[in-house]
């Protein structure tokens, strides 16, 4: 046969080169869900700013201590950040950041899974379907959302959706424990309602995820009156210069009863006294000196300040090398991407199968 016979036009190649695989290999690849040899355990941080002692008391020295207990994704919720982030290459940065202070903290990405949520859409596609399970006045009763709403603020549809895309976040890996601090509870227990819900329409897919708290499941801030946290703007951050930790310990309101140095203090509402529990074991001793008066509050403060800076001051140094490493952070999240993308292909593929979605 000539070869102006052929249906190819002259000049161009006769084979057709395809850049994608074949669909037959994308979709509906049917590999089996990796073993799970350890009870699984997820838990979501925004990088929304610097990690502070409430995040640090509350939750991050769960999510170290479990690594070796349990088969443990933690996930930076970039997604989650967005209903206050608006910003985005602050959002790029602060993302950056929290991957430096969870490694300096301690998680270990041979021990664990650190990922980046948005690296994963299918959080975002498992909300989805989740939304179509949840009345809307079950995301309407979330503490976080109904405070702003009395506040008057407009709240957007993201921040309705929050807990919702938090539920997806969770069991997307089948995660039954969540370490979190106490300001979560209301979610994870919206969680669980979801996931019932979803589990009675369809098909029992899903664990009911349970939180796990640690002995300071809610850190005060340094007004000594609210939950400590970056919206509050009354934090200690755990990565702060040794001075600034000091200007923000010394500026921490203790017992408002105790006037002058004379008057004995009340360390069970102090909060500088409460602290003290975390940084050393003669808290009980630091405690009477306040309530005897033999110490003032600012001798308190002092030594707090000075155990804070030497508690944190080898993650820190740990911290300053990471971030002369340009590589570590898309590495890590990289090697975390490699576990979590098994485990959550197998659920979706199971949810896309109930549900009724995508190629059967
Ligand atoms: P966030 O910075 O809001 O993303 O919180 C990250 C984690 O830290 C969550 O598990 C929170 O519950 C926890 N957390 C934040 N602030 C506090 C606090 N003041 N006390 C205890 N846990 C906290
Ligand atoms: N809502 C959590 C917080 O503000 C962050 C979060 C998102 C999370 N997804 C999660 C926590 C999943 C635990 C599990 O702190």
């Amino acid at each position: 046969m000539a070869a102006h016979d052929t249906c190819v036009p002259a000049g161009k190649p006769s084979t057709v080169r395809y850049t994608r695989r074949p669909m037959s290999q994308t979709i509906g690849a049917t590999e089996p869900a990796p073993p799970q040899l350890r009870e699984r355990v997820f838990s979501g941080i925004q990088p929304s700013g610097a990690s502070h002692l409430g995040n640090y008391l509350g939750a991050q020295v769960n999510y170290v201590a479990l690594q070796d207990q349990y088969e443990a994704i933690y996930g930076i919720v970039d997604y989650h950040a967005l209903t206050t982030v608006h910003d985005g290459a602050e959002l790029r940065s602060l993302t950056h950041d929290m991957v430096l202070d969870l490694l300096a903290v301690g998680l270990d990405p041979d021990r664990c899974a650190l990922i980046r949520q948005s690296d994963f859409p299918e959080h975002a596609e498992l909300a989805w379907i989740f939304n179509t399970v949840t009345p809307v006045s079950w995301a309407e009763r979330t503490p976080t959302y109904k405070e702003k709403k009395v506040q008057g603020v407009e709240n957007s549809l993201g921040l309705l959706d929050y807990p919702i895309l938090q539920a997806a976040d969770i069991v997307i890996y089948k995660a039954s424990r969540v370490p979190v601090g106490k300001d979560q509870a209301a979610h994870l227990e919206l969680s669980r309602e979801v996931v019932r819900a979803f589990n009675r329409r369809y098909a029992p897919i899903f664990p009911e995820p349970e939180p796990v708290f640690t002995e300071a499941p809610t850190v005060l801030g340094i007004d000594g009156q609210t939950k400590m946290s970056k919206s509050a703007n009354n934090t200690i951050p755990i990565f702060a210069e040794p001075d600034e930790i000091r200007r923000l310990v010394m500026s921490m309101v203790t017992d408002p009863l105790r006037i002058k140095r004379t008057d004995p203090g009340r360390p069970e509402i102090c909060n500088v006294c409460q602290l003290h529990r975390f940084f050393g074991s003669d808290y009980l001793e630091i405690q009477d000196g306040e309530r005897t008066a033999r110490t003032g509050c600012v001798d308190t403060k002092q030594l707090l300040a000075e155990r804070i800076i030497e508690f944190f001051r080898p993650m820190r140094e740990k911290r300053a090398k990471l971030a002369a490493d340009p590589a570590v952070v898309e590495d890590t999240l990289a090697a975390g991407a490699v576990k979590v993308r098994p485990i959550l292909d197998a659920t979706m593929r199971e949810v896309r199968a109930a549900v009724g979605v995508g190629r059967a």
